[in-house]
């Protein structure tokens, strides 16, 4: 084979996108849905015990119609970019319809949940088994550690809107976006 020819070759196997490869390599994804309004350390949690599970995740920020938000999407993407750095197999991603349509078009076979509480769990099953029924997308459901079974985004803003110190239970980068949303907000 001519050099040339060698390294096109090469070129062309670089370009083999990651999407490509794990379709060939059957690897195991799963997606950590969710609002993440912003992140918690309940969040991050989930998101690095699961990303011991599977070999990539996708951390998924939706849109949940029932709750208005604090932060943009795009704000809560580079939150969560910035914190999951260390891991290696995290992708963050953000979707606005059927979280079983957006499992189907990127091959996901599994939903990852956490489960704080008995409270948590009649929505979930629900969501769950309809999700299951409509696609086949199996749902996961991990206990949430016991030290963060208390904590919510909701709880969070709560908290931090009335200048409660949350930086026990946020990341350091999340505790100063919303000391600076709030301060922005001047109430
Ligand atoms: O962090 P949240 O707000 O509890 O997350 C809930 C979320 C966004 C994961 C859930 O509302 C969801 O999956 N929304 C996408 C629309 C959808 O697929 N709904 C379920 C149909 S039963």
């Amino acid at each position: 084979m001519g050099k040339q020819r060698f390294s096109t070759v090469f070129l062309r196997l670089k370009w083999i996108s990651a999407d490509l490869l794990a379709s060939v390599c059957h690897m195991k994804r799963a997606v950590c849905p969710g609002s993440f309004d912003p992140l918690t350390f309940g969040h991050l949690d989930i998101i690095e015990r699961a990303s011991a599970q599977f070999d990539e995740v996708v951390i998924a920020v939706l849109v949940n119609r029932t709750k208005s938000s604090m932060f943009t999407v795009q704000e809560r993407m580079e939150m969560i970019a910035k914190t999951t750095a260390h891991l290696p197999n995290i992708r963050i991603d953000s979707w606005s319809g059927l979280l079983v349509e957006y499992c189907k078009s990127n091959d996901i076979q599994s939903i990852v949940k956490g489960l704080r509480a008995v409270t948590d769990f009649d929505y979930e099953l629900q969501m769950a088994q309809v999700n299951l029924q409509a696609s086949g997308v199996e749902t996961m459901f991990m206990a949430t550690a016991p030290a963060h079974s208390f904590l919510s985004s909701s709880l969070v803003k709560e908290l931090a809107h009335y200048g409660g110190d949350v930086s026990s239970m946020v990341p350091k980068i999340v505790n100063e976006a919303l000391k600076a949303r709030v301060a922005e907000s001047g109430n």
